[in-house]
C-alpha cells in the first residue's frame, strides 16, 4: 500500500484551488414514470408535473449507490483522460450508501483499483457543494495531483413508497468529477440552520433492549411546505453572496446549476436572478427528479458533454436540503 501521508508532506506546489478536467454520470436502467406511481399512491401525472416540473425517475432495482458511484466514477476519468493510478483522493456525497460503513468512497476505491485515501460527506441535497470546497481546502494544503469527487444516492432505498407527498419527488443517480490543480473554483457561502423538523431520515437504532423512546422509521420525513420556504428565501440569498465574496455581478453569471428538486423553486430563483436568462438555468429534474446529492453532478455533466459550457464560462452551483443546509458555490469552466 501506498504511503499517502508521506507523498502529501514531500510535495512542493501549493495551488490555490482546482479545475475540472472531466465528469461522468450514471443511473439505474429502470424508469418509474409519474403514471407507474399511480398504481399504488393515490397521486397523478398532473399533479406531480404541475407541483413540481417531475415525468419520471430512474429506480435502482439491482443496482446498489456504490454500483452507481463507480461507473459514474469510470465514465469520469475517461472524459478527463486520466488513470486511477493519478488519483490522490477520492471523496464521495451521500446520504443513501448501502453500508454506514464501509464509505460509498471506500467501495468505489475497490471497485477502480485505486490506493489512495477516501471519505463520505454527508449534507444531503447540498453534499455535492459541500464536498467541492472540501476538495478546495485539500488542493490548498498542496499535495494532490487529481482527485475523483462523487455524488451518489439510492433515495428510493430511504423513501417511504407509502407517503404520497414524498415518494413522488426522489431518484436515483450518480455523478462525478476529476479535479486536477487550477484557479477555476473561486468560492463558496454556506449556511446550516441546525433541524430536525423540517427534514429528516432517522437512523435505525439496532437492537438494543435498553432504548425507550419511539423508534422512527428510518426514511425520508419531510415537511414540504418548510422546505420550499426555506429553498425559495435562501437560494437567492447565497447566489448573492458567494458573488460579493468573489466581487462579481449577477450579470457575469453564465450558467445556474441549481438543485433538481422542484422546477417551481428553480423558477423562483430565476424571476429573483432576473440578470441571468431563464434558459441558463440548468435543469433536468423532469428525467430523473431529485437526485439528492447526485442532482448537481449529473446536470454538469449532461450540460459538458453537450458541449454547452464554453471555456471561461463562470458557474454558479447552487442547493439547498437537509440540514437543514443551504449553499452556493462558483466556478470558472
Ligand atoms: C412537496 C411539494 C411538491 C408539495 O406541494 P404543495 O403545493 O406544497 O402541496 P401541499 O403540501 O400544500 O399539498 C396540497 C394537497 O396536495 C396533496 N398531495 C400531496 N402530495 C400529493 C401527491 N403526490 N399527489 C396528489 N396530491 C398530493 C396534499 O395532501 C394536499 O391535499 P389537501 O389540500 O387535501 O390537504 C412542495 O411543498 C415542495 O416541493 N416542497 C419542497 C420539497 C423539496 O424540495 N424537498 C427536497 C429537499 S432537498
Amino acid at each position: 500500500m501506498q504511503d499517502c501521508n508521506q507523498r502529501i508532506e514531500t510535495t512542493n506546489t501549493r495551488p490555490e484551488s482546482f479545475k475540472i478536467i472531466g465528469t461522468g454520470s450514471c443511473v439505474p436502467e429502470k424508469i418509474v414514470t409519474n403514471d407507474d406511481l399511480t398504481v399504488f399512491l393515490d397521486t397523478s401525472d398532473e399533479w406531480i408535473k404541475t407541483r413540481t416540473g417531475i415525468e419520471q425517475r430512474h429506480i435502482c432495482t439491482t443496482e446498489t449507490t456504490s454500483d452507481l458511484a463507480v461507473k459514474a466514477a469510470q465514465n469520469a476519468l475517461e472524459n478527463a483522460h486520466t488513470t486511477v493510478d493519478e488519483i490522490d483522493m477520492i471523496l464521495c456525497a451521500t446520504i443513501s450508501g448501502e453500508y454506514v460503513c464501509p464509505s460509498v468512497a471506500a467501495l468505489v476505491q475497490r471497485s477502480l483499483g485505486a490506493q489512495c485515501p477516501c471519505f463520505d460527506l454527508s449534507a444531503a441535497c447540498t453534499g455535492w457543494i459541500y464536498l467541492m470546497d472540501t476538495a478546495a481546502a485539500f488542493f490548498a494544503r498542496g499535495g494532490i495531483r487529481k482527485m475523483l469527487l462523487i455524488g451518489a444516492e439510492a433515495m428510493s432505498r430511504i423513501v417511504n413508497w407509502h407517503d404520497r407527498s414524498t415518494a413522488v419527488l426522489f431518484g436515483d443517480g450518480a455523478g462525478a468529477a476529476v479535479l486536477e490543480p487550477g484557479d477555476h473554483y473561486l468560492g463558496s457561502s454556506f449556511v446550516t440552520e441546525g433541524n430536525d423538523e423540517v427534514i429528516a431520515i432517522p437512523a435505525k437504532n439496532g437492537i438494543t433492549p435498553w432504548y425507550e423512546n419511539e423508534q422512527k422509521l428510518p426514511l425520508v420525513h419531510m415537511d414540504g411546505q418548510e422546505t420550499y420556504k426555506f429553498a425559495v428565501s435562501n437560494l437567492p440569498k447565497r447566489v448573492d453572496e458567494v458573488l460579493q465574496k468573489a466581487g462579481l455581478q449577477e450579470g457575469d453569471i453564465d450558467w445556474v446549476i441549481p438543485h433538481q428538486a422542484n422546477k417551481r423553486i428553480i423558477d423562483s430563483a430565476s424571476r429573483r436572478l432576473k440578470h441571468v436568462p431563464a434558459d441558463h438555468f440548468c435543469v433536468n429534474l423532469q428525467k430523473y427528479g431529485n437526485t439528492s446529492a447526485a442532482s448537481i453532478p449529473l446536470l454538469l455533466d449532461e450540460w459538458n458533454r453537450a458541449g454547452k459550457f464554453k471555456d471561461g464560462d463562470l458557474l454558479v452551483m447552487v442547493a439547498f436540503g437537509g440540514g437543514l443546509s443551504s449553499a452556493a458555490c462558483l466556478l470558472r469552466w
